[in-house]
């Protein structure tokens, strides 16, 4: 017989603060509830009617009393409300140091890729005690990124990018569902979520990705899309020059400033006429939408990215992994896979510990990852 779980287990920083939140709530609609039966039933003895012809006195009312109940409730519910939106904008503000991760969700399965190329369905590989962000699109329909045992769920929207974090406190697998019915086969659309120790997530993650790191794979497309003979690396292109810009201000013909994020590139991509960037012509750039998918946009996002990280000294020229390429692409894929690693000491400077490694081997065996044409499963 299954065991049975009252609770799914708690594997992350905000699953223990909900639950507190949450065990507060019922131990408030506890007392509550004790308090106004516990009235009801004294009451209802001390006032009954005695006698067939009793004439009860008329009360007057106390202004204290009516204040008083409606006062002390009020301030009680507001605990709710001030824990409850602090734990919701911690919760919207994921660490600045957060790993990467990209979900696209489409009908039925949830595709996930990290940085350096590696490709998962249906799977999400983490390392314990590192805060993560997810950042999601989807491909179709709404679906909803729902893990139990970490408390959390996030509509996954098409047309935006919506983001998640988490930091897991307990190595395991845990249940990924979607929670928006989506479709057909809704109910099938599930997973799961591995929680490794860090150590043994990096093993799994260094195996690499078969086509390159994301940046690498979103050069080829800036290079297909014709995006290179317009967006020149010098002030010289009809379009802005990208090196740096991303995660920069950007200043809009219309005098606002706006973040270079990946919504905004995302924007850019799709719909390059909604804002201009000021200096700039309208309808210059062509709209992209339908040539290119989420996940080539993702691709496209991360090379912006790594253009910038090679202007703001994180440029590498070191091989960092088996997917480097010759001449500038290389280059600038190994600064890619660099910005993985930006999590303090790396695991190549420390003598490795056996009884680590055994695990790590362990570990990584039932998880190899699916190097996944996903063109095929499509
Ligand atoms: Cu996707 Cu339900």
């Amino acid at each position: 017989m299954p065991e049975f779980h009252l609770f799914p287990d708690a594997a992350s920083v905000s699953a223990t603060q909900y639950d507190y939140l949450w065990w507060y709530l019922v131990a408030v609609s506890i007392v509550m509830t004790a308090v106004i039966f516990a009235g009801v039933f004294f009451f209802a003895i001390k006032y009954r009617r005695r006698s067939e012809n009793e004439i009860p006195k008329p009360i007057e009312g106390s202004r204290l009393l009516e204040i008083s109940w409606s006062v002390i409730p009020f301030l009680v519910m507001l605990t709710f409300f001030f824990w409850g939106a602090a734990l919701y904008f911690r919760n919207q503000n994921p660490p600045a140091d957060a790993m990467n991760v990209y979900v696209v969700a489409k009908q039925w399965m949830w595709k996930v890729q990290y940085p350096n190329g590696v490709r998962e369905i249906n799977e999400l590989h983490i390392p314990v005690g590192r805060a993560v962000r997810l950042t999601m699109a989807s491909e179709d329909v709404i679906h909803s990124f729902f893990v139990p045992a970490f408390r959390l769920k996030r509509d996954v929207v098409p047309g935006r990018y919506n983001d998640m974090w988490f930091t897991a406190t307990k190595p395991g697998r845990y249940h990924l569902f979607c929670a928006e019915y989506c479709g057909t086969e809704h109910s099938g659309m599930i997973g799961w979520v591995t929680v490794m120790e860090k150590r043994d997530f990096e093993n799994w993650l260094a195996t690499g990705g078969a086509e390159g790191s994301m940046a690498s794979q979103g050069q080829k497309i800036f290079q297909q899309m014709g995006c290179s003979s317009c967006h020149l690396f010098d002030e010289q292109g009809r379009c802005p020059n990208l090196k740096g810009m991303y995660g920069s201000r950007v200043l809009l013909s219309d005098g606002r400033t706006v973040v270079a994020d990946a919504a905004y590139i995302r924007e850019k991509i799709l719909n390059p006429s909604a804002t201009i960037p000021f200096g700039f012509q309208k309808d210059i750039m062509p709209t992209f939408q339908g040539q290119v998918s989420e996940e080539d946009i993702l691709e496209l996002t991360e090379y912006i990215k790594s253009l910038a990280e090679t202007r703001g000294g994180m440029f590498t020229s070191e091989q960092t992994g088996p997917t480097a390429g010759g001449g500038r692409g290389g280059s600038i894929a190994n600064a890619g896979q660099g910005s993985l690693d930006t999590h303090g000491t790396s695991m190549t400077n420390q003598p490795p510990r056996p009884e680590a490694n055994a695990q790590a081997q362990d570990a990584a065996q039932p998880v190899a990852p699916k190097p996944a044409a996903p063109g095929g499963k499509q």
